[in-house]
């Protein structure tokens, strides 16, 4: 069998995104952000949906010339069936239903969350993990542990019970007047404060799930009381309030991961979703080698928020499997499994 080419497109929330895959080798992927989300401090479904529009060819065309490939050598097209923002999802969807009946390829449905999980399976420097392996998947709308079996066999054995881990990350941001997504911004602030200054009572949650909730509304209260008291005092304490709650967000997920390595006896440990960005908690994965003797997979930093590489190396092992999708299809706004 000829190695496949594979198109990828990524269109669930709001960036737009194309990737063209050589095997497990990506050849090119292109993102456009949407800026225009920034001023309402989150997403707008239906500025989203009319920016993917708007970018889904120009991202496209560049995939493919950044790739140097053919249009004609393109050997099917993998798009995010779901979860996601409906609108937002459709443009891809219906998009990829033309490229399927112009180009006369089949198209490959993928979940965009088995994607994040999959983008550790794109041919880097990096070792890929081993089966069984654990995977930590925390973006701006979910937060999982999950057991993977094998690439489409995948189980999930924790869960947040309310908040996403990114989302916990982009209300701290805003209650300090950062810029939507708040996540980088934290990260970044985070690594000049002291990450002791301030401490918020860790959840007492059983099992593996997680909650963020509550450290959400004891960070509004506190704040409320301290601004009271000094209305500079967010001016004069940003760095720590960003290092403070970054240490008690990561605290709360090494907690629960380190209890599902024990609980399975699995030591291959991986991260996903935009949230495996964050420096702090790639280097507490890093750490659980020498501490819990853990082999932990860590993806580039370009796989780790929303992008079409993923897509393409998680159609590319439905290519294998001959998984194509009759052109009916509608997407799928909620995930299969819940959270
Ligand atoms: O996976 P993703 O790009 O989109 C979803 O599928 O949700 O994740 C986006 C989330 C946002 O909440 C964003 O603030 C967070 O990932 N994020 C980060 C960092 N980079 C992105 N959170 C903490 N530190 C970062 N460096
Ligand atoms: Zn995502």
């Amino acid at each position: 069998m000829n190695i496949p080419i594979i198109l990828g497109i990524e269109s669930s929330c709001d960036d737009t995104s194309a990737a063209i895959l050589h095997g497990q080798k990506i050849l090119s992927n292109v993102i456009a952000n949407q800026e225009i989300h920034q001023k309402y401090g989150g997403v707008v479904p239906e500025l989203a949906s009319r920016a993917h529009q708007q970018n889904i060819i120009p991202v496209i065309d560049q995939a493919i010339q950044q790739a140097g490939v053919s249009k004609r050598e393109i050997t099917a097209i993998a798009i995010t069936r779901g979860p996601g923002l409906l609108g937002s999802l459709l443009v891809g969807t219906s998009f990829s239903k033309g490229l399927s009946l112009g180009w006369k390829i089949p198209i490959l449905e993928v979940d965009h969350l088995q994607a994040h999980i999959l983008a550790h399976f794109i041919e880097t420097s990096a070792s890929m993990p081993q089966f069984p392996f654990l995977c930590l998947t925390v973006s701006g709308g979910h937060t999982q542990i999950v057991k993977v079996s094998d690439y489409f066999d995948m189980e999930i054995i924790g869960k947040t019970i309310d908040d996403a881990a990114g989302e916990a990350f982009d209300k701290t941001a805003k209650i300090l007047g950062l810029p939507y997504p708040g996540g980088p911004f934290i990260d970044k602030l985070a690594k000049t404060g002291n990450a002791k200054a301030f401490q918020f009572p860790l959840p007492r949650i059983s099992g593996l799930d997680f909650s963020f909730s509550g450290i959400k509304t004891s960070f509004l209260y506190f704040m409320r009381d301290q601004l009271r008291k000094d209305s500079a005092f967010i001016e004069k304490n940003k760095a720590d309030l960003a290092a403070s709650m970054q240490r008690i967000i990561i605290e709360i997920l090494m907690q629960k991961l380190v209890k599902a390595s024990r609980e399975t006896g699995i030591k291959e440990i991986a991260v996903a979703g935009g949230v495996s960005a964050n420096s702090g908690l790639r280097a507490a994965l890093m750490d659980g080698e020498s501490t819990f003797g853990w082999k932990s997979h860590i993806p580039e930093f370009q796989y780790t928020t929303d992008n079409a590489a993923m897509i393409a190396i998680a159609g590319y092992f439905k290519f294998l499997q001959k998984e194509f999708l009759p052109l009916d299809f509608t997407p799928y706004a909620r995930a299969l499994h819940k959270n």
